[in-house]
């Protein structure tokens, strides 16, 4: 099986590294001796984070991102190559979750959710593929389990999940030849930040509340190295994540009719 080795020459550029899943990310490859670019919109996580990590002997750089303005993409691809020269890994990590019927949902917040959950990854991959090209390197694309099949509530998050998977086999085909990683990660329900927010039907920013996660973000984390050093194309999380998998592939109907039945009894809310 073909591996990806990585140290100190490798730099690793993790979208939303400030916080979450993206934190922990970043850490993991820091730990591997990886220069670690992370981004995000808050200055305050962006900077505590990078300290925290320079603290640790770890080689960071903590850039301000929003991946919704496709200038402001490019010039973060622009400014990591400035500065190093080179890309080796890209992590679109960076995400928004939401809560709502499409009934109820306004049609901002919907497109909303394209913007940051799929427009933005897809405009950071478009401006890393010629550097990636280059170094032979990888993309990543961090998805949800809500990619797998629709559930209710978060019908606009789930399709711009889905939206990446199918866009990272395109790409796999594109850059075949090039021999440039693609892989996606379906994450289960995960531990998160205090204070952690995702947005209501209306767009307004409402706190997570979660009765049980799965596994932690540092877990997740661990996998998302699993998925670039083994070059894997698809990762579905959790022992949830697999069944629920399975169940959708082999038994269809059955399992279109319980993400019915469950929901009906307000019994499904996926992530
Ligand atoms: N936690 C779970 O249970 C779970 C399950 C399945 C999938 N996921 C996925 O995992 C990823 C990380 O989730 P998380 O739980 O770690 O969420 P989180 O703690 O809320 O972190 C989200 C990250 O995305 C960044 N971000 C959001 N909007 C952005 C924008 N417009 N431009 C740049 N950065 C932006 C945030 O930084 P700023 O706020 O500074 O912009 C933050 O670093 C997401 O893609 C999420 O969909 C999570």
């Amino acid at each position: 099986m073909k591996r990806t080795s990585l140290g100190q020459d490798s730099v690793v550029l993790v979208t939303g590294g400030n916080k979450g899943i993206g934190k922990e990310t970043a850490r993991e490859f820091c730990k591997l001796g990886c220069f670690v670019y992370i981004c995000g919109r808050d200055k305050t996580t962006l900077e505590a984070t990078k300290e925290e990590f320079l603290k640790d002997h770890y080689s960071i750089e903590a850039l301000e991102c929003d991946i919704r303005d496709y200038q402001s993409c490019s010039q973060l691809i622009a400014t990591v190559i400035t500065q190093k020269g080179r890309l080796d890994v890209l992590v679109n990590n960076a995400g928004m979750s939401m809560r709502g019927s499409i009934e109820a949902s306004s049609c901002n917040i919907i497109e909303e959710m394209m913007k940051v959950n799929y427009l933005g990854p897809v405009a950071l991959t478009h401006y890393a593929i010629g550097p990636l090209k280059k170094s032979r390197g990888s993309i990543v694309f961090i998805s949800s389990l809500t990619a797998l099949h629709g559930l209710p509530e978060v019908g606009p998050y789930g399709a711009a999940k889905l939206a990446l998977k199918n866009l990272s086999e395109s790409l796999r085909a594109e850059l075949y030849q090039d021999d440039v990683h693609v892989g996606i990660l379906h994450v289960g329900f995960t531990d998160f930040d205090s204070g952690k927010v995702i947005y209501d039907n209306n767009g307004k920013l409402i706190p997570l509340k979660r009765a049980k996660n799965h596994q932690t973000r540092n877990e997740v984390a661990r996998q998302v190295l699993v998925c670039v050093r083994r070059r894997k194309k698809e990762m579905t999380l959790t022992a949830l994540g697999k069944t629920a998998s399975f169940l959708y592939r082999h038994f269809p109907r059955t399992s279109d009719a319980l993400v019915c039945k469950l929901s009906a009894k307000k019994f499904l809310v996926g992530n």
